[in-house]
């Protein structure tokens, strides 16, 4: 999966999506004052189904297999995720992940359970699989939180491998960054993906993980959305579950992925209810240009829905059986 560019600029014009088999146009209209023009997804949903955010087709075939081979959809996720992380080539989650400032690589995840229970550890460094330590933190600990030092060593009382995660490419980004940017404290808004990932077993069971870097060169110690619960992920197994990639502060600002099951509990779509995730930003947020903010999320019966601000958000979705890569997707055009 290559890094992609957070700071595109909205455009232009419809884009097909191809979800669930079916060819589907957005049509969706919005500006700063939420004029928008809503079109409902059709849906032949089916159970089970793996979906993620961005172009990670192993990530989610993975998941898919695991499924298949009986594994619960939170032990999917975290496999499927973990390719991600495992993927020295990636430059946003696990092992290569873009460092900080400092030149650390810091990584943050949480995972959510269909019984409402959450896991997630922050700014932890030298283990490449954040995913699956935040499931330990959720199961093998009475805290739902683990942070920095404390999460590494948890870690690797838990069998965990010490390893560098800064691989050369990425400490020549770094490096070559360095030389360009001005070392202030500001938020940063370059490059930047994480993996978020829902499933739901043939049973109906729905779980969910989110995993990431975090801001490429940001200051040494920021956390984003991805490992707080309700921003980067939110799991209510009655009715759905949403991720979030993008832009951490915002999403956080809003509580975005709770607000798409909210959303989603009131009757919404998946693909409504992400959208109105995406306006609320935009209605609250003056420099929409800047940065991206894209979710993800599914229902009960296996219905899915993405929407992000600017073009150039992709989902990878497998169900019927295949993998679906949706190569642009519905976003906001003003
Ligand atoms: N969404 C990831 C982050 O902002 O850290």
């Amino acid at each position: 999966m290559k890094r992609r560019n957070f700071l595109q600029k909205a455009a232009l014009g419809s884009v097909g999506i191809t979800t669930l088999g079916t060819s589907l146009r957005a049509t969706a209209a919005t500006s700063k004052k939420a004029k928008t023009t809503l079109r409902s997804q059709t849906s032949d949903a089916s159970l089970p189904v793996v979906i993620a955010t961005w172009s990670v087709a192993q990530a989610t075939q993975k998941a898919w297999q695991s499924l298949q081979e009986g594994s619960s959809a939170l032990d999917a996720v975290i496999a499927g995720c973990g390719v991600e992380e495992a993927n020295a080539k990636g430059q946003s989650v696990g092992i290569g992940g873009l460092p900080d400032r400092e030149g650390r690589v810091t990584l943050d995840a949480c995972v959510m359970n269909e019984k409402g229970n959450y896991g997630a550890v922050l700014c932890m460094q030298n283990i490449k699989h954040p995913i699956a330590v935040a499931k330990k933190v959720m199961e093998d600990t009475p805290h739902v939180i683990m942070a920095g030092g404390g999460a590494e060593q948890f870690a690797v009382s838990q069998g965990f491998e010490r390893e560098n995660l800064l691989t050369e490419q990425s400490k020549k980004d770094w490096e070559t960054w360095r030389q360009t940017s001005k070392y202030k404290p500001i938020i940063n808004i370059e490059n930047h993906d994480t993996i978020g990932m829902l499933a739901i077993d043939t049973n109906g069971t729905i779980s969910g993980g989110c995993t990431t870097s975090g801001l490429a060169y940001k200051m040494a110690g920021r956390v984003g959305d991805s490992a707080i619960i309700g921003s980067g992920l939110f799991v209510d197994n009655e009715i759905g579950a949403a991720t979030a990639t993008g832009l951490g502060e915002e999403v956080l600002k809003t509580v975005g992925s709770f607000l798409i099951v909210e959303l989603m509990r009131q009757g919404k779509s998946p693909q409504q209810a992400c959208e109105q995730a995406i306006l609320r930003i935009i209605e609250k947020t003056p420099n929409i240009q800047d940065f991206q903010v894209g979710y993800i999320a599914v229902n009960k019966k296996g219905e899915t829905g993405a929407y992000s601000i600017h073009e150039g958000f992709t989902t990878t979705t497998y169900q019927h059986q295949k993998n679906t890569i949706s190569n642009s997707d519905f976003y906001n055009k003003k």
